[in-house]
């Protein structure tokens, strides 16, 4: 389907889902009056839902604006981790489950909040006895094991600044991230599984911290002997070494003032570099803490199951410190979703009796592909909720999901939102809002959205235009690590004190919100996002290649998938094995996920008159619509007969 196909579809979509009346009666928030009355006056919205945190010292104001710089709960003094672990000890949740792990066939490991305590405490001991201090980066490239929430629940603990990298990260992407942060430790493992193999990550460190701040790295064993590493002296230390000397009392938690920083998180933008996403203690934790109430629907006795990666935003807020501010229980999965079988995903739902499962539409279309019957051979009865992120859903995806997953009987809340968001920004509240498959419908309580033109001015019912947040949110991001300028410009330079997410929108007949996906040059391939200029600046690094230009195409199952245009030096011949090493090439910078799934060779790229290349017209080829059979690029003639048909349109 074109884009635009896919666009009719979607805005054609008519069917509506009203939540059951069972449900409806059950839900934490019954009463629609409240999002009049966070509308109208946000700041008491948000200092009621502070309230759910537990303070050391109370805030004295809630919000100060001066654009494009929010403050949130000015004066308060919290800690993340006494909030997410400490208070719960205090409770009748001091048994309960607040991790339970499931690691590649075999393993599996469930931690109390009471023994969440003690990890985490003595992880915080350990980081300070190597010197770590209030206020330092701490690089942490772990795998899907406890560990990772426990270094981050540790680091949060002293008041150090996190800053998490995906585990499938090359050795190059963990370097420039570990120098942007400029963070004197990282936290890593011997390797990680998947699917039953091995995942270097060790070697990978001991690539990435060459000439680097970095001075000590503690090493997870997570594989063991299998995975063949060596500690350099001096610098490595085993993890269970650490874990073992460390103190076994309390650690006190470190009182953070309410803007002091929680963790750095990277994303793609629009050029090579990535941004480091700085996200604030007390306004992140209300924030993240608020939406599991209030999307999630989150009750003692629920059991949430996600499948993000911590490397993630989505793991960040959705396993780490959503649910555990909230005192619930969540599934942690290290492995993939089709190892040993297809139906993985379902057999830990049933075995763990999941009532809320959060996955992607990219996963349910591969699902979908896979067939029904790998969901139909468990027992899915505990399941009452059901979440998607990541990017637009398709309503054939959704229906699925409802369907299959939900037995027609779960509400489904789409949830979009950003890195720099923090949080679950447009959603349905599932007790209140009729739902229709691929709009994410309206705005949370207290978050102001609209879809405005060119001009900044909302557009009518009926129509699309930029999607923008108007007003401040308590966990929005403060700005961009050691660049407050990129920050100011990316998000605030084309309407005046109002955020833009980078993302088109339309709003229907009944002001239900529809994503249609980024407007800049970052493609979303399989809900994670991967900047054009990064893939680019990969390709050019290698030395066959003049220039290159990525685009993103519509893919069946990923969303979006990489196309990259390729020139090649003089005298350098296209062949099939250098499109396999350009690919491999551009994994080793930056990571499988932003493998190119096709490789073109073309004599030029197109460019206008004041050389910016038409990107309109390449993703027109991409998608089959001006030339079927690409070889032709190869003749520069090919190029300039397309260019003149596209004229300076880009
Ligand atoms: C971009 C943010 C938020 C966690 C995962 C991605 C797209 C996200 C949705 C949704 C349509 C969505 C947007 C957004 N996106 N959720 N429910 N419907 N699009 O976080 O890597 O920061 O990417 O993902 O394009 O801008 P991220």
């Amino acid at each position: 389907m074109s884009p635009k196909e896919q666009l009719d579809t979607l805005l054609h979509e008519s069917r509506t889902f009203s939540p059951a009346e069972s449900f409806r009666q059950q839900a934490n928030f019954q009463d629609e009056g409240i999002y009049e009355s966070a509308l109208q006056d946000p700041e008491a919205f948000w200092s009621a839902q502070a309230q759910e945190l537990t303070w050391f010292e109370d805030f004295e104001s809630v919000c100060n604006w001066e654009p494009p710089h929010a403050q949130w709960f000015i004066g308060g003094k919290l800690n993340a981790a006494y909030n997410c672990v400490d208070r719960h000890t205090l409770t009748h949740r001091k048994n309960k489950a607040a991790i339970i792990w499931e690691g590649e066939p075999g393993d599996s490991r469930v931690l109390t909040y009471d023994m969440l305590r003690r990890e985490v405490d003595k992880a915080a001991y350990a980081l300070r006895e190597l010197g770590v201090q209030k206020g330092d980066r701490v690089t942490i490239y772990l795998p899907m094991v406890p560990e990772l929430p426990i270094s981050m629940l540790a680091c949060a603990k002293i008041g150090a600044i996190h800053s998490v990298v995906f585990g499938g990260f090359s050795a190059q992407a963990l370097r420039d991230r570990i120098i942007d942060a400029d963070s004197k430790l990282l936290i890593t493992a011997d390797a990680g599984w998947r699917r039953g193999k091995i995942v270097p990550l060790k070697a990978n460190a001991d690539e990435a911290v060459v000439d680097t701040p970095i001075e000590k790295v503690i090493v997870v064993e997570r594989v063991g002997a299998e995975a063949g590493i060596t500690l350099h002296e001096g610098r490595d230390v085993r993890w269970q070494d650490l874990m073992a000397s460390a103190p076994t009392s309390p650690y006190p938690a470190e009182p953070m003032d309410s803007e002091d920083y929680l963790f750095l998180l990277y994303t793609s933008g629009t050029t090579g570099k990535p941004k480091g996403i700085v996200h604030s203690t007390a306004g992140y934790l209300t924030g993240v803490n608020t939406s599991m109430r209030t999307v999630f629907d989150l009750k003692d006795n629920d059991v949430f199951f996600c499948t993000a990666d911590i490397g993630w935003i989505t793991g960040h807020t959705y396993l780490v410190y959503g649910p555990l501010s909230a005192g619930g229980t969540v599934v942690m999965y290290e492995g993939s979703p089709d190892f040993p079988d297809r139906d993985r995903y379902w057999e830990i739902a049933e075995k763990y009796g999941a009532t809320i499962l959060y996955t992607a539409p990219t996963s349910i279309r591969m699902f979908m592909k896979w067939g029904s019957q790998y969901v139909e051979k468990h027992d899915l009865s505990s399941l009452r909720l059901l979440g998607t992120v990541g990017e637009p859903i398709n309503p054939e995806a959704w229906m699925w999901y409802h369907k299959y997953v939900g037995q027609e009987r779960c509400p489904i809340v789409d949830t979009w939102w950003q890195t720099e968001t923090g949080c679950a920004m447009i959603a349905p509240l599932p007790g209140l809002i009729t739902t229709k498959p691929g709009s994410a419908t309206r705005p949370v309580p207290g978050i102001a959205v609209d879809i405005v033109d060119e001009d900044g001015n909302s557009v009518p019912p009926g129509h699309g235009g930029y999607l923008v947040i108007t007003k401040p949110w308590p966990s929005m991001l403060r700005t961009v690590w050691g660049d407050d300028e990129r920050f100011r410009n990316t998000y605030f330079g084309k309407f005046e004190g109002i955020y833009l997410p980078g993302d088109g929108a339309h709003l229907d007949e009944d002001g239900y919100i529809w994503i249609l996906g980024r407007i800049d040059d970052v493609i979303n391939v399989s809900g994670h996002r991967i900047g054009t200029a990064e893939v680019e600046s990969a390709l050019v690094a290698h030395p066959a290649v003049a220039e290159a230009a990525v685009i993103g195409r519509s893919h069946e199952v990923k969303g979006q998938a990489i196309t990259a245009f390729v020139t090649l030096r003089e005298g350098i011949a296209s062949s099939d094995d250098l499109v396999t090493e350009l690919k491999q090439h551009v994994v080793e910078r930056i990571g499988a996920m932003a493998r190119p799934e096709e490789i073109l060779f073309t004599a030029e790229l197109p460019k206008t008159r004041s050389g910016k290349i038409m990107r309109r017209l390449l993703r027109d080829i991409g998608e089959g619509r001006v030339i079927g059979d690409t070889t032709t690029l190869a003749d520069p003639s090919v190029v300039e007969a397309l260019k003149a048909q596209y004229k300076d349109q880009d």
